[in-house]
């Protein structure tokens, strides 16, 4: 005889789950990944103990359909972090986000302002202060930076400019977090000569775990809604940057 129906619905929903699939679209977090996050807890970007604690505030800079900050948002939930904590900003406006991403961006902000997180639009990453004057975070981060064009020089110009604007809204040891892939053209942004600039200082670099933010629902987006995507996102790594104690005054 063959197997009852519930015990096939079962067996299907286990399937799911083991394939990472949530009955609301979203990626779940599956047990492989969360284990990957216990496992790389130590030097892993930004989740796991190693770099997020529960008092630590993140900005996050940039994001596209806001898959990114949603993603990171599940784990400060999870860990039962405070909502206020997080800030999650991109540089276009609602609308433009909304267009040219649909209804992952539209989904993704919903469920992030229902959460509690705190969504802001029009954020330049070149002028922080602007959006939070009188705010400081523990960590910032800017995924894939790209003005939109492949113009080395513009490219170089916006991390110059994130990272001074960063330090200016950065805790005393708090980390600014940049990932770009590390082939041409993007080796060439100088980013560690931009963040010197601003007396920031390397001290760490990271592999981007594509594979688990994947799981947990990222998903990359470019700057153009019709630009050529990134192949994969795989050789990407973090750099982790913090303020030179030699200049790490007050501003
Ligand atoms: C390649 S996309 C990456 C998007 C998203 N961070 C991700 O990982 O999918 C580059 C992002 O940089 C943003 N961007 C460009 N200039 C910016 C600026 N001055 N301030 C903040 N974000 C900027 C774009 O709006 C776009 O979202």
């Amino acid at each position: 005889m063959g197997m009852s129906k519930k015990k096939s619905a079962a067996k299907n929903v286990k399937r799911k789950r083991q394939a990472g699939a949530s009955s609301d679209g979203f990626a779940s977090v599956s047990a492989s990944a969360s284990a990957s996050v216990k496992r790389d807890s130590s030097n892993f970007v930004p989740f796991g103990g190693g770099i997020l604690r529960g008092k630590d505030t993140c900005l996050v800079i940039g994001d596209g359909d806001f898959s990114f900050s949603w993603c990171i948002a599940r784990q400060y939930r999870k860990c039962r972090f405070s909502a206020n904590h997080l800030v999650c900003t991109s540089y276009d406006g609602v609308d433009a986000a909304t267009k040219k991403y649909g209804n992952v961006a539209t989904e993704c902000i919903q469920r992030l302002k229902e959460s509690g997180f705190c969504v802001q639009h029009d954020v330049d990453g070149t002028n922080i202060s602007a959006a939070f004057p009188s705010r400081k975070f523990h960590n910032i981060i800017f995924n894939f930076p790209h003005v939109g064009a492949q113009r080395v020089h513009e490219n170089r110009a916006l991390l110059r400019d994130f990272f001074a604007s960063a330090r200016k809204r950065l805790h005393p040891g708090g980390k600014v977090l940049v990932t770009i892939k590390i082939c041409p053209p993007y080796n060439g942004w100088n980013i560690e000569e931009n963040a010197a600039r601003s007396h920031l200082i390397l001290t760490n670099v990271v592999s981007f775990d594509a594979a688990l933010y994947y799981r947990l629902g990222y998903r990359h987006r470019t700057t153009k809604a019709d630009a050529v995507k990134l192949q994969n996102v795989r050789d990407s790594k973090t750099f982790v940057f913090q303020k030179d104690p030699r200049f790490d005054v007050a501003v």
